[in-house]
């Protein structure tokens, strides 16, 4: 097999896998593979073949224009996601709970590192991958069921993209069958751990802006006094609720 038979199968993600295999050798189309790399892309198109998210066998995704380590213990970072950065960038401390690999977190200290910035989540795995995101980075990071264990008051605003489906039937099998469970389900009606993080915030009596993503069917759910913010493909994707 030559890197021309690659290009030649018009797959853009096993193009995508063989350049980020090959590096150099991918632009040289008539490069003949070795024994050894036609074994190893051959797994990786399989992996492919049975709908395994590009980002989990490459282990890394883009999100907001860098790149995030991924393996299957975190969510893979969601483009409507970044519809949220700006918002953040507003305040001068911010707390990202449940924040998987990290990416919510890690951009808002990357675009303004005067932002003081937390980041936790209550999968130890998890934890793994942002710390590893996080590397050399001046983040606060704790291991902890939602707002348990945190300084909450000295911070002016709190994001979460919190698990939010009721029924993992409805899932794609890509999304059900290779991302954590812990990351997606939110309790029998979806909106279990976001209610919950609403009431101990008003219990704890904190002063500040929470910003919640949220699947859009899910918002009218939601009865506090909010204001909606729209992600980039228009759709009510967040909810602000000022404490
Ligand atoms: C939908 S994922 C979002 C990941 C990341 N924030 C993003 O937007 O890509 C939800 C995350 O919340 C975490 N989580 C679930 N229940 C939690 C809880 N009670 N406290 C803190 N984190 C929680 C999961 O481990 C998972 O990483």
């Amino acid at each position: 097999m030559k890197i021309i038979d690659i290009f030649k199968l018009q797959n853009k993600e096993k193009i995508e896998i063989a350049k980020a295999l090959f590096k150099d050798a991918y632009t040289n189309a008539n490069y003949t593979l070795k024994p050894s790399e036609r074994k190893k892309i051959n797994t990786y198109f399989k992996r492919l073949d049975k709908k395994e998210p590009i980002e989990y066998i490459l282990k890394k995704a883009n999100f907001y224009g860098r790149t995030f380590f991924v393996n299957k213990n975190v969510l893979i970072p969601r483009v409507e996601t970044e519809s949220i950065i700006p918002y953040l960038l507003k305040f001068d401390s911010v707390i990202d709970i449940g924040t998987g690999s990290g990416a919510v977190g890690i951009t808002i200290k990357k675009e303004n590192p005067d932002i003081n910035v937390l980041i936790t989540d209550i999968s130890t795995k998890s934890i793994y991958v942002a710390k590893k995101n996080a590397k050399g980075m001046d983040i606060k990071i704790i291991h902890t069921d939602l707002t348990n264990k945190i300084p909450i008051n000295e911070y002016k605003c709190i994001f979460a993209n919190l698990p939010y489906i009721s029924n993992m039937d409805t899932l794609d099998e890509s999304v059900k069958n290779y991302e954590p469970f812990i990351a997606l389900y939110g309790g029998l009606n979806g909106i279990e751990i976001i209610l919950r993080l609403i009431q101990e915030l008003h219990t704890k009596k904190w002063n500040g802006t929470l910003l919640l993503e949220m699947d859009p069917q899910q918002i009218s759910l939601i009865k506090e006094n909010k204001t909606i913010i729209k992600d980039q493909f228009g759709y009510n994707r967040f909810i602000q609720i000022d404490y």
